[in-house]
């Protein structure tokens, strides 16, 4: 891969690679923009096949993080550090604290958080050597399930403001939802869902969370290749990432796709176009899963926890705004939300 020509096709400003024989730490810090502020974005450990996998991952990943918090016109931009190695044997605090190192040398341009394969733990051996990290330990984010709490109240609020822009009425009293993967936000979710008084189908590949949702909401269960054909209003995609694809969009009998995992549309164009020709609105997904980054940013600037969860309602207004560019555009709704993400980086 031709590192230069990547940074300048994604307009990434930096890429810091990191390295340390004693500690054997390979890591690579993708910084994408500081226009708006310091770049945000969680620490990943990956066992990654290749040099340039782990690259790639770092700055596309990066670049997720720019438009996430430009969207919202915070005032951050995005980044994203990977490890390479395997989370469940390579670690050591001797790493951490030397990617510490690396970001204190940053000076404040890139913070860090925990991500995929990285824990509470780890952060704390990363903030021996530098203040730019969040997720430590006394920390709300840090604390039990906040976190994924407030992604599913984004993703609830997301829900509610694509039942209002189709359907005319915001409420969900009564809707059907089906729900894919009952993990950390899935589960969560699904109460908030049943407390507005919508029915719910469910589905996760572990038997065991199913009948744990079913038991607590009274959902109806559905066979994990099943729940793509469900008839519903809202179908959440809340497991993986690709699941909006040649396979699965035809089996769609849903009016809206709104969930919490990312990158959900295997292939942007195309399957944008495919859930637009079926009529079905398709509700952005780092728009909808925003919450997490906007509590990040607001620990940054101190505000106290109730005003983070209001500061989440701000999903609801932004889908709204996201829909609107569409319609008045003609564009996909992702492609309006990168449009109105790009606006906020052109005026910061
Ligand atoms: P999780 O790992 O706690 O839960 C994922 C669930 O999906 C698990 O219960 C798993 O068994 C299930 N699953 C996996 N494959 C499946 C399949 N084929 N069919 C049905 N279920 C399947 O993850 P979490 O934290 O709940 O996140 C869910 C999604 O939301 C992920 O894609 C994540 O990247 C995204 N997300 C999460 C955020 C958070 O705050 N936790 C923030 C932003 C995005």
């Amino acid at each position: 891969m031709d590192v230069w020509k990547e940074m300048k096709r994604l307009h990434v400003e930096q890429v810091v690679f990191c390295q340390e024989e004693q500690d054997g730490l390979q890591a690579v810090i993708a910084i994408h923009s500081t226009t708006r502020g310091p770049a945000l974005g969680g620490c990943r450990m990956w066992m990654y096949d290749s040099e340039d996998d782990a690259v790639l991952d770092a700055v596309r990943l990066a670049r997720g993080m720019t438009y996430k918090a430009a969207v919202f016109g915070l005032p951050y931009g995005g980044g994203k550090a990977v490890i390479v190695g395997n989370p469940q044997t390579d670690k050591s605090a001797a790493k951490f604290r030397t990617l510490g190192r690396f970001i204190e040398r940053l000076q404040g341009r890139y913070v860090t958080g925990v991500d995929l394969g990285t824990t509470v733990r780890d952060m704390d051996w990363i903030r021996l050597e530098t203040a730019h990290v969040t997720d430590t330990t006394g920390t709300i984010m840090a604390a039990g399930d906040f976190t994924a709490e407030m992604t599913a109240y984004g993703v609830f609020l997301g829900m509610k403001a694509s039942a209002y822009f189709l359907l005319g009425s915001g409420d969900l009293n009564g809707r059907t939802v089906a729900v894919q993967g009952l993990g950390k936000v899935g589960f969560l979710l699904c109460g908030m869902l049943r407390d507005a008084g919508a029915n719910l189908v469910i589905a996760d590949i572990d038997s065991s969370r199913v009948e744990r949702a079913v038991k607590a909401y009274h959902a109806k269960a559905a066979a994990p290749d099943d729940i793509y054909g469900e008839s519903c209003d809202i179908f959440a995609p809340c497991a993986l990432g690709g699941v909006l694809n040649d396979v699965t969009i035809p089996q769609l009998r849903c009016k809206i796709v709104a969930g919490a995992a990312n990158n959900q549309l295997l292939e942007e164009i195309r399957h944008g176009e495919e859930l637009e020709k079926r009529g079905i609105l398709y509700a952005p997904d780092y728009v909808l899963n925003a919450g997490g980054l906007i509590i990040t940013a607001c620990e940054l600037q101190g505000l106290a926890q109730a005003d983070m969860k209001r500061s989440v309602e701000r999903v609801y207004g932004t889908l709204l705004q996201v829909f609107e560019i569409a319609q008045q555009e003609g564009l996909q709704t992702w492609q309006a939300a990168n449009r109105l993400a790009e606006q906020n980086l052109l005026h910061p």
